[in-house]
């Protein structure tokens, strides 16, 4: 089966885009407006491009970023008991799986897949993630599909009887506001229907400083990241961002159980951003990202806000971080 094709499928179904809209003209139209804004915003999907990307991978190693391999460590103790809930033939569904690599876990532990299916914005990170599985399971269908997850989205009809496991690890649910994380998970119960399942990781309340370590750490790399959206800029929109001008910010807010970054100006200066001269004071924030963490009983009961029925629970001996298994009910 040529799996291309079978992607083109899907995507070409279910996510109509306009195939001739250059990326840049996205992130053109979002900074303007989030610019404009008051107080100004950028949009968090910007923070990944190819030079996000890598800084994030390297965020992912700092011993103060603990969540990626905490909930690694759950997956790899857990999958047994996530293999024992899924029928053979299941159709594997990730949302957002950037390098796919908390994925080897399951596919290493769950019986024969009636195919992965990876969806991801970056058609890099899915040709690399592709590739090194179609060499790891090389009995693994794989499709890969470029698309934005929270556009809706539907399968080809012979899937239609498939059990489905939906895969949703990162954490990336708590970016969201929790309204709009529910709007996202009831529109993954419709994708995936009913009767399926999804495995999703969520990272809990804790003390602030352990949460505020894990996002402004001493070597620099998680504000090198965060200001890597104003280079970005000026490399694909020739803005005219002083990068030493701003400053990384993470503040903790405890009532809300959110930790919000922004760039910070450090003076009072003017950015030409694509024919409109902004403004910034000194101490003006751009907010880049918001990052909501959750007690096991409050994720639980927003995933119940959006249909779904919560099941079982995993996490770590510490308590940092919760990896739910919840189902969509017949
Ligand atoms: N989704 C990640 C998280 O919330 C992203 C992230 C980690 C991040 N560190 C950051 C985003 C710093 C902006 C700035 O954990």
């Amino acid at each position: 089966m040529n799996l291309t094709s079978k992607a083109a499928t899907i995507l070409d179904r279910d996510a109509p885009r306009d195939p001739g809209k250059p990326a840049d003209l996205e992130f053109a139209r979002a900074l303007i407006k989030g610019l404009g804004n008051d107080p100004k915003s950028i949009p968090c999907r910007f923070l990944y491009d190819k030079r996000g990307s890598e800084l994030f991978e390297q965020i992912t190693e700092l011993p103060e970023y603990y969540p990626t391999r905490t909930e690694t460590a759950i997956l790899k103790a857990y999958a047994e008991e996530i293999r024992e809930a899924t029928p053979t033939g299941a159709l594997l569904f990730e949302f957002g799986s950037g390098s796919s690599t908390k994925t080897e876990i399951l596919l290493s532990a769950l019986d024969r897949l009636a195919g992965y299916v990876a969806i991801d914005i970056s058609p890099s990170a899915l040709e690399e993630a592709t590739g090194r599985l179609a060499r790891r399971f090389p009995e693994l269908a794989v499709y890969p599909v470029v698309g934005d997850f929270s556009a809706s989205m539907k399968l080809p009809g012979e899937f239609a009887s498939t059990p489905k496991l939906g895969f949703f690890p990162g954490s990336t649910i708590g970016n969201l506001k929790p309204g709009e994380a529910v709007d996202l998970l009831a529109n993954m119960r419709e994708i995936l229907g009913t009767g399926s399942r999804l495995i999703i990781g969520a990272d809990l309340r804790k003390d602030r400083n352990i949460l505020l370590a894990a996002y402004d750490d001493p070597q620099g790399i998680t504000a090198a990241f965060n200001l890597n959206l104003l280079a970005r800029a000026n490399r694909d929109l020739n803005t005219s961002f002083d990068v030493s001008k701003f400053e990384h910010l993470a503040t903790y807010d405890s009532k809300l159980g959110r930790i919000d970054m922004s760039l910070v100006s450090k003076t009072a200066q003017t950015v030409r951003v694509l024919g409109h001269e902004i403004a910034f004071a000194k101490g003006e924030r751009i907010h880049t990202e918001h990052s909501h963490k959750y007690d096991i009983e409050a994720f639980r009961s927003l995933a119940k806000n959006a249909g779904w029925t919560p099941a079982r629970v995993w996490t770590d001996d510490k308590a940092l971080f919760s990896v739910h298994e919840l189902r969509n009910r017949a």
